[in-house]
Order: structure tokens, then sequence, then C-alpha cells
């Protein structure tokens, strides 16, 4: 990895489940940088599909998506599909059952990865996803591959749906988190893998205050190096 100049990006990537968007977030914070969340892209446009009756893979999509307006408000926290939020819509069992089908076709990602190169440039970042250390930021200057076990990240996403009174189990949430990874991994374009030089962090026992001093001590680290 390059020494960092006055504009730094850290890229992470990583499973459903593994820390990256809490981490991220909390690193944005204490760092002043940028925070994306690729995964809400792709979530938008799977949202924009169930709305139309889309199928993932119709050329209808791909126009719609290639039209649509995406924005981010609230230093990420917020997603803007064509002006409306749908920061909560775009986080249902619906949406989630759906995402990887719509993420794996070609033309999408290339709308979207172009957007969010376009977002890298406006200054310092943190982007967090599936293929952020590989295809869209290939020369950023930190990278890291977040992971733990499937049973970890299922207990963890059980959590947060429970918060938003989702009514579900520890075992369906496990089996649909295991479908979207085997989805992600193994589809053709820009499959979830670790880039060669990430640095990997197993998330499984650690606490996210944890996962967050590390990066920010790497970063520092590499910084005055
Ligand atoms: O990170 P999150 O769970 O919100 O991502 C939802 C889905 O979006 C992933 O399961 C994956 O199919 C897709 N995605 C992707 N590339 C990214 C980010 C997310 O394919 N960079």
């Amino acid at each position: 990895m390059k020494k960092i100049g006055s504009q730094v990006t850290i890229a992470i990537d990583g499973p459903a489940g593994s820390g990256k968007s809490t981490v991220a977030r909390r690193v944005a914070e204490k760092l002043g940088l940028l925070y994306l969340d690729s995964g809400a892209m792709y979530r938008a446009v799977t949202l924009l599909a169930i709305q139309d009756g889309l199928a993932a893979d119709s050329l209808e999509l791909i126009e719609r998506v290639k039209a649509c307006h995406i924005e981010f408000a609230d230093n990420g926290k917020t997603i803007l599909l064509n002006t409306e939020d749908v920061s909560v819509q775009i986080r249902t069992p619906a949406v989630n059952r759906r995402v990887a089908d719509v993420a794996k076709i070609p033309e999408i990602r290339h709308e979207i990865v172009k957007h969010q190169q376009r977002i890298g440039k406006e200054g310092s970042i943190i982007a967090e996803g599936r293929d952020l250390t590989t295809i869209v930021f290939p020369d950023a200057d930190f990278k890291f591959y977040l992971d733990a076990s499937v049973t970890e990240r299922a207990k963890r996403r059980l959590a947060e749906l429970k918060k938003q009174n989702v009514d579900t189990t520890l075992a369906a949430v496990e089996a649909e988190i295991s479908a979207r990874d085997e989805k992600d991994k193994t589809r053709a374009h820009s499959p979830l893998r670790a880039a060669e030089d990430a640095i990997i962090v197993d998330t499984t026992d650690k606490t996210i205050n944890e996962v967050v001093d590390f990066i920010i001590a790497q970063v520092r680290k590499m910084r005055a190096a």
C-alpha cells in the first residue's frame, strides 16, 4: 500500500454482519472522513426493482438505474432515491432476499461503481462493501477485510432486526446471510474476496470499539512510517 498524501481513501470489504458499516461510520466520525455505504446503493436499486416489478436482469431495470438519482445525506446515514428518503425501506427482508441477484448484474455494477468513484474524488473517504478494495478503489491508501463466523454475524443481524421489531429467528437470519454470502462470493463479476494487500481482521471475538481502534492505529502507524 502506498503512503497517504493529503487525500486519504480507506476501503473495507467483508461479508454481511462482519461489522463493516458500524466500524466505518465510527472511524469516519473520529477521523473526520466522508462515509460511503456502497451496499446502500445496491439496496436502493433493488428497492427500485421491487417497486416497479422489474426482474433483476431486465433491460428496463438497467435503464431505470441509469436514469435514477441516488444521493447520501447526513454523511451516509440517509440515502435518497430520486429525492425520497429510503433509508428504512432498503433494510427490509424483501430487499435482503433480492439484493444479491440485482448486484450481480454487470451493467448495474458498472453504473454504481462509476457513481462511487465520483464520490471518492470528493475528499478523504472511508468506503465499505464487497468490491471496494478490489474494483472501486484498487489504489486505496488503506485496505481492510473484516470477517467473523457466520453464527456471530447472524447474531449481530438478529439484534439489529429485533430493534426494528422484525419477527425472525437466528436460524432464518443465518440462512439468509449464508445464501447472500454464497451469491456474493461466487458471482462472475466483482465477487467478494479479500484483496491481496488488505489487512484481514477477524471480528468474531472483538467489540466494535476494538476494531475501530485497531483500524485507526494501523492508519496512524502507516502514516507515521
Ligand atoms: O453491505 P450490505 O449488506 O448492505 O450489502 C447488500 C448487498 O449489496 C450485498 O449482499 C451484495 O450483494 C451487494 N453489494 C455488492 N457490492 C458492494 C456492496 C454491496 O455487491 N460493494
